[in-house]
């Protein structure tokens, strides 16, 4: 059936605040929104790149106390959620506030489910729809230009007993207010800008390609290709350049909005198996599949990918050469920022049987343009790693 036939929903419960010194509303909001006591979460990266004494000295400002939950890792554990959640409730905290890129985000939303419903563990939230209630209210404030989290319903908890990436979805689980400034991205370091940049291109190439995307999603992600395209190389050899800093954060906003009313795909399900392993960045991850991903998708979304094709300003005559440039493209994107290929990673074949069966069993792998086993996931997954 045509996109335009098919029925859709579009909820946004977050208000953003987009622009470069946009930090400075913080004071402001927290009046606004007659908060006292905040629970903030942070990494120790954030804390040491002094952004923690920005937020502190405005959270002073506005007069809200607040306690500081800082040791969430690069893939953020169920431990540290129920720890972050505990510091919450001891302190009486009536707000959550992420400071940080899509690990701290996605905590801080994991913490304020425990928070907010007064629950010891986050396991029992997993899936889609399993919080009935309205949360506490949360304000994101991104640091990094990739995840979306801002603006997104999830969140993606490692299991550290079971070593695989659970996903947390609600509507209630979005932020209140995403404060959004290009600014804070500035000093961000090249090999995070890279992995963080292909993770949005991969939302908003998925988004914008898998079953349930609707013409929202399809405006959004578009438009977030666009922007991706032409500024990642520049944000990534200028990290001062706040044009392109701005490109950026807008890329990943509008993508985290397109997957958010759409979803990701079999990158993305491929990619939690493979983090969830490894421990690896999860845009990193993204990068290194995305192409191979797309060339198995390729005979059921071929117009798609030509689309996204004249998005990234390619030319071409037909649908089939748009969208073999677009592959082309994305792995050559890749190897711009820097990015290292599969093979050169601390991974084995022999990981690949179970990291397969993880990608077929995760809960957006239905969502693929075309449907995938576990033995087309462990097929993709020795193409990449012989770079074919
Ligand atoms: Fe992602």
């Amino acid at each position: 059936m045509s996109i335009l036939m098919k029925d859709f929903i579009f909820t946004l419960p977050t208000d953003i605040h987009y622009g470069p010194g946009s930090i400075s509303q913080l004071k402001e909001l927290m009046v606004s929104h007659d908060i006292r006591k905040a629970l903030v979460v942070t990494d120790e990266g954030i804390v040491k790149a002094g952004l923690m004494d920005t937020l502190g000295a405005l959270l002073t400002e506005a007069a809200v106390s607040y306690v500081v939950y800082d040791h969430v890792s690069p893939n953020p554990r169920d431990v540290e959620v129920e720890a972050g959640a505990a510091m919450g409730k001891a302190s009486q905290a009536d707000a959550v506030i992420a400071l940080g890129g899509g690990s701290p985000i996605d905590c801080a939303k994991a913490i304020n489910v425990l928070l907010s419903l007064d629950e010891e563990k986050i396991k029992p939230f997993e899936g889609k729809g399993k919080i009935s209630k309205p949360l506490k209210p949360l304000f994101t404030i991104p640091t990094t230009s990739g995840t979306g989290s801002e603006v997104t319903f999830s969140s993606v908890i490692n299991d550290t007993q079971d070593h695989y990436k659970m996903t947390i979805k609600s509507p209630h689980m979005a932020a209140k207010v995403a404060l959004v400034d290009p600014q804070l991205t500035l000093g961000l370091p090249k090999a995070v800008t890279a992995s963080t940049g292909m993770d949005a291109l991969t939302h908003a190439i998925e988004a914008y390609t898998v079953k349930v995307a609707n013409p929202i999603s399809d405006a959004l992600a578009l438009q977030a290709v666009e922007l991706i395209n032409d500024s990642l190389e520049t944000a990534y050899r200028q990290g001062d350049n706040l044009e392109a800093r701005s490109a950026m954060m807008l890329g990943s906003l509008l993508a985290g909005l397109a997957f958010s009313h759409s979803d990701v795909g079999s990158v993305h399900c491929m990619a939690e198996a493979l983090g969830g392993k490894l421990d690896l960045p999860h845009g990193l991850c993204n990068a290194i599949l995305l192409p191979y991903v797309m060339e198995f998708s390729k005979p059921d979304c071929q117009d798609r990918y030509a689309r996204l094709a004249q998005a990234m300003n390619l030319n071409f005559s037909n649908d089939a050469e748009g969208a073999d440039m677009a592959i082309k493209r994305v792995k050559e994107l890749s190897a711009t920022v820097e990015l290292p290929p599969f093979n050169h990673l601390a991974v084995s074949r022999s990981d690949f049987d179970a990291m397969a069966a993880l990608s077929a069993k995760n809960i957006s792998t239905e969502s693929n343009p075309r449907p995938m086993t576990k033995k087309d996931y462990l097929s993709v997954f020795q193409k990449a790693y012989d770079n074919e």
